[in-house]
C-alpha cells in the first residue's frame, strides 16, 4: 500500500487532474487505487461521478465513520473514491484544541489497512466467474457483459432489482480491496486537512504548473515538507515533481523545465503532462482521460506517468 499525498498549497496546479487520471491509469495496468477526495470543492468526487450526498471523508474528521465505510466503487477498473463533501471547509473549527488533530487520517487510514488485510484473504477480490451453463447461454466470458446481456432479458422490475444488487456488490467489493495505491486529492489551502493528508502520507507528488512563479512557491512547499517530517512523520519524502501544463513549443516552458530539473534532478518525473484540452474537458464528460479520449495526449502521458510510479517500486 502507496500511500501518496498529491500536493501543491498553489491553486489549479493540477493535482485533481492528476489524481483523477493517475489513478485510470494505474487501473489500466490491473493496479487498484483509492482517491480520498480532501477537497471541500469535492473536484475529484464530482469528476468520477460519485454521489456525495452525505458528508463524506468529513465524517472520519468529525469521528464519526471508518474510511471503510465511505469507500464508493467508480465505472473506471481499479478505481474506488472515498467523497469529499462541503463540510470539509468546517474542518478547521470542529478539530481546533482537538488532541492529535494533525495525525487523525494517518490513525484512521491505519485502521483501514489492517481490517482490509483481515478480510480482503478471506474474499474473492474479482468477481465471480462466468458458469458454462451461463456461457453457453448468452456467449459472454465477460462477467460484466453477461450481466449486461442477462438485463437486456429481463423484465422490468426484475431489472431494478438486478441493479441494486450489482451495485450492493460493487460496493461490497470495493470496500473489501486491498488497494495498491492510495491518493489523497489535497485542497489548496494548507490547513488542517492538508497537514493531515501529509502526516498520513508515506509520499509527496508534487504537481507544478510549468510557469516560473511556480519556482518560488516550491521552495516553500518543500519546507513544509521537511517541517511535517521533523514533528510528525519522519517517513514522509518527496517521490516526484511532475510538470503539468506544459507547452514544450513556448521557450518559456523549456526554461522552467530546465531550472526545475537543475534545482531538484532525480526528483523531477521524466514524464511531463502536456496542454491538453481534452485534459480539461473530461471532467464535464465524468470519465477519466483514458476513457473519455483514450488516443489524446493527456491519457498517453498520465499512463506514461503511471508506468514510471510503478517503476519506483522496483528501484525501491
Ligand atoms: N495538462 C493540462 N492541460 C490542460 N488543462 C489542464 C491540464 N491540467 C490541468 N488542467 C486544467 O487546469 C485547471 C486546474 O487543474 P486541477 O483542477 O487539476 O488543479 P488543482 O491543483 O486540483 O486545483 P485546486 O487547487 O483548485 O484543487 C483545471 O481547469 C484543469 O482542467
Ligand atoms: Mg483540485
Amino acid at each position: 500500500l502507496r500511500v501518496i499525498a498529491v500536493t501543491n498549497h498553489k491553486g489549479g496546479s493540477g493535482k485533481t487532474t492528476t489524481c483523477v487520471n493517475l489513478a485510470a491509469g494505474l487501473g489500466e495496468k490491473g493496479r487498484t487505487t483509492l482517491v480520498v477526495d480532501l477537497d471541500p470543492q469535492c473536484s475529484s468526487t464530482n469528476w468520477y461521478s460519485v454521489p456525495n450526498g452525505g458528508r463524506g471523508v468529513f465524517g472520519v474528521f468529525a469521528d464519526e465513520a471508518e474510511l471503510a465505510d465511505l469507500i464508493e466503487p467508480t465505472e473506471v477498473k481499479g478505481v474506488s473514491v472515498i467523497p469529499a463533501s462541503a463540510w470539509l471547509a468546517t474542518a478547521e473549527k470542529t478539530l481546533a484544541g482537538e488532541i492529535g488533530a494533525e495525525t487523525i487520517l494517518r490513525r484512521k487510514l491505519e485502521r483501514l489497512e489492517s481490517s482490509l488485510r483481515r478480510s480482503s484473504s478471506r474474499r474473492p477480490r474479482e468477481p465471480e466467474a462466468v458458469t458454462i451453463g451461463d456461457y453457453l447461454q448468452y456467449g459472454e466470458k465477460d462477467p460484466d457483459k453477461l450481466w449486461l446481456a442477462k438485463l437486456r432479458e429481463a423484465a422490468p422490475e426484475e431489472r431494478d432489482r438486478m441493479q441494486e444488487e450489482r451495485r450492493q456488490e460493487r460496493t461490497e467489493r470495493a470496500r473489501s480491496t486491498l488497494y495498491d495505491y492510495v491518493l489523497l486529492d489535497c485542497p489548496p489551502t494548507l490547513g488542517i486537512v492538508h497537514i493531515n493528508a501529509l502526516a498520513a502520507a508515506g509520499e509527496v507528488l508534487i504537481p507544478v504548473e510549468a510557469h516560473f512563479m511556480t519556482l518560488i512557491g516550491l521552495g516553500q512547499l518543500f519546507q513544509t515538507v521537511d517541517l511535517v517530517r521533523e514533528r510528525l512523520n519522519p517517513a514522509l519524502r518527496v517521490t516526484g515533481v511532475l510538470p503539468c501544463r506544459v507547452d514544450i513549443r513556448t521557450r518559456h516552458c523549456q526554461e522552467v523545465l530546465e531550472s526545475l530539473r537543475a534545482q531538484y534532478g532525480e526528483l523531477v518525473y521524466r514524464t511531463v503532462i502536456r496542454e491538453n484540452v481534452k485534459l480539461a474537458e473530461s471532467p464535464s464528460a465524468r470519465k477519466p482521460i483514458t476513457l473519455f479520449e483514450p488516443r489524446s495526449a493527456g491519457a498517453r502521458d498520465y499512463r506514461a506517468l503511471a508506468e514510471e510510479i510503478v517503476a519506483q517500486e522496483s528501484r525501491g
